[in-house]
């Protein structure tokens, strides 16, 4: 039995793996998943925190390999009630089913179903800390597009203090020997990521890249800061003009995206813009990721 909690749970082989078969699944789509890899298996969800992206896609994932889908909605489920996080997750373990696939706004929440469930957990995004399944989505984009990971200059722009994405982007670009700096204002710098360059300026971390990934300005997670968001998008928006200006090739962002804030209005639509691929290739590595671990029992 594996899980797939963080991305350093993975090495280079294994990502590389997931790629291929979630690319050749794409490729090959009706064809590649007509026989319903994973018909009678049983997958519950729990998303504690709103989803489209993540949710939509493991929902199409499962659809299209047969899979049957359980989904617990926080709203009506007895959390409502005060049952606590791990007594849902005990709750859960009574159940026949082959794989909890958990979204929740606690960092360990991951770890305490892993520690409880004798059926494998895989992480729909925890926190500030872990999103894996978007990370090998963004990387997927990336190398569909030809572009060489190994000699990749990525800027990560936003909210790095609170980003999920960005840790583990960060983590998984690592493994190739990517170049990656980070720009932010002081208050969203991290204070956990000590061996990765940091810049205030917007125009220092555009000089010489390939790739610019901006973040999206987490309402829910910053109100103690009193951002004037006037402020940060004279700053850091980030427009059509400035990826003209600065030759960046493409422009990712995990979405959802804040229009206006921190990619300008419209600028999803440009040409540079991988933001609807990074979306569309989430349901092929959730695809990948769900026939290694249930069919296959290893990532
Ligand atoms: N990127 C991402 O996790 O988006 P959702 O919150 O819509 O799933």
């Amino acid at each position: 039995m594996d899980n797939l909690l963080n991305i350093d749970r993975l090495n280079k082989t294994q990502v590389e793996d997931i790629i291929y078969l979630a690319s050749s699944l794409k490729k090959d789509f009706p064809h590649s998943t007509k026989d319903s890899p994973l018909k009678g298996k049983n997958v519950i969800f729990l998303f504690l925190e709103s989803s489209t992206r993540t949710k939509t896609s493991f929902n199409f994932a499962c659809s299209i390999l047969g899979a049957n889908v359980i989904d617990i909605s926080p709203k009506s489920s007895s959390m409502t009630k005060g049952e606590t996080f791990e007594n849902t997750i005990k709750t859960i373990s009574s159940y026949p089913a082959d794989a909890l696939v958990l979204r929740s706004n606690e960092n360990n929440d991951i770890n305490i179903a892993k520690n409880i469930l004798d059926f494998p957990v895989i992480n729909a995004g925890s926190g500030t800390k872990s999103h894996p399944t978007q990370a090998l989505t963004d990387l997927m984009t990336l190398i569909e597009k030809g572009v060489s990971i190994e000699k990749l200059k990525i800027s990560i722009v936003g909210d790095i203090e609170h980003s999920r994405v960005a840790r583990s982007l960060i983590e998984l670009l690592n493994l190739f020997g990517s170049i990656i700096n980070i720009c932010s204002p002081k208050y969203f710098k991290p204070t956990d990521l000590k061996n990765i360059s940091h810049f205030e300026d917007l125009n220092q971390v555009l000089k010489n890249v390939d790739v610019l990934m901006t973040l999206r300005i987490q309402r829910e997670r910053i109100e103690k800061y009193k951002i004037n968001f006037n402020e940060y998008s004279d700053k850091y928006m980030i427009t059509e003009k400035i990826l003209n200006e600065f030759n960046v090739s493409y422009l990712m962002h995990p979405g959802p995206v804040n229009e206006g804030i921190e990619i300008d209005r419209g600028l999803q639509d440009s040409s540079k813009s991988l933001i609807l691929e990074q979306v569309k290739n989430g349901t092929w590595i959730r695809c990948a990721v769900l026939i290694n671990i249930l069919l296959n029992g290893k990532l």
